[in-house]
């Protein structure tokens, strides 16, 4: 048998080598290794082998298919050389898809961008926050009502003697204190856009969403100064013919507080069917509180300041007319979306 292999062997490899194209090759392939093949025949026959040289046979008749495998696969390399000298440079090229990124990373970079440009300079601070700079420092000492607004995560860790619990900040006002520390001396512009949490998931709500927050602190600011700065952000990233209003509202950080509409870009204020009353809601904003500067070790009798806390996700809908029935859809993975921004 050990003969009739190596006969086998070398008139398949003179096949092999001889074979024009890849159809004949594929032909060879199959008298060889298919389910009638020349080699399969003789795996087959193994077992007829007697049991003395059976291990020997094995042997051979294997590094047999494994030559023989291996040159096939040579010559089907080397027809795909030669196939290219045939290649056609005019046939249209693969595309390679590129990605872009996330719309929301677009829409910071634009506000940051927006604030930057008079001044303000981007922070971050962290996203998993002790209580005392989430609240208590702004003014919310523990078991305040005003605290229920926040549908705040706690983190389940050990409580720090002076910090108090561990949370997921619920909205980026823990960055003031946090800006005041590290600035020590005013001035301060600070715009730091950041992750918030909240225990809330439905149509217009997700759990973590992004705020960006304006502070300002200095001799002589004002109220002036708040309404100047907000204008100036209206009409840069909404539209030239933007407005803003300041309406009465409470925020236990800034005394006195305002909630900020803008003037609706469809009617320009005159109401219509999507703002109603001629005006869009924004966010909160107002004077910060003397308390939050001392917490922030800043002399209240010399400095003032204002702040602002609004969600990305909102000024982005507003100004790109993004009319979509989830909010959480901005979050989803779904291409067919994604793809649009
Ligand atoms: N932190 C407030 C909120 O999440 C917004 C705000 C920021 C209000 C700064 C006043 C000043 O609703």
């Amino acid at each position: 048998m050990q003969e009739e292999i190596m006969s086998a062997k070398n008139q398949a490899m003179a096949q092999i080598m001889a074979a024009g194209d890849a159809t004949e090759l594929e032909q060879i392939r199959i008298d060889l290794f298919g389910r009638s093949g020349k080699i399969t025949g003789l795996i087959q026959r193994i077992k007829e082998v007697p049991p003395e040289n059976r291990q020997q046979v094995g042997i051979l008749i294997n590094e047999t298919k494994k030559t023989l495998e291996n040159l096939i696969a040579e010559q089907k390399i080397s027809f795909k050389e030669n196939a290219r000298e045939w290649f056609d440079p005019t046939i249209p090229g693969i595309k390679k898809e590129v990605g872009h990124l996330h719309l929301i990373t677009q829409a910071i970079a634009d506000i940051q961008g927006v604030f930057e440009r008079i001044g303000f300079r981007r922070a971050r601070y962290p996203e998993v926050e002790w209580d005392w700079f989430a609240f208590e420092a702004l003014n919310m000492p523990k078991g305040h009502p005003a605290r229920d607004e926040w549908e705040t995560f706690f983190v389940d860790t050990p409580e720090n003697f002076r910090y108090g619990k561990m949370v997921l900040t619920p909205h980026t006002s823990n960055g003031q204190v946090r800006e005041m520390q590290r600035v020590k001396t005013p001035p301060i512009r600070m715009i730091n856009i950041a992750k918030c949490y909240r225990r809330q998931s439905d149509a217009s709500h997700v759990p973590m969403f992004h705020q960006f927050e304006g502070l300002v602190i200095d001799t002589d600011i004002s109220i002036v100064n708040l309404k100047g700065t907000l204008d100036y952000f209206a009409k840069t990233y909404f539209g030239s013919d933007r407005k803003t209003r300041l309406r009465p509202y409470h925020f236990q950080f800034t005394e006195p507080s305002f909630e900020i509409d803008i003037s609706c870009g469809i009617c320009g204020g005159k109401g219509c069917k999507v703002c109603k009353a001629g005006w869009l809601e924004m966010g909160g904003a107002g004077m910060v509180h003397p308390n939050v500067l001392k917490a922030g070790g800043i002399d209240p009798k010399k400095y003032s300041g204002f702040a602002f806390g609004w969600g990305v996700e909102r000024v982005l809908m507003m100004q790109s007319g993004l009319s979509i029935p989830d909010v959480r859809m901005i979050y989803s993975p779904d291409l067919r979306f994604l793809t649009q921004f």
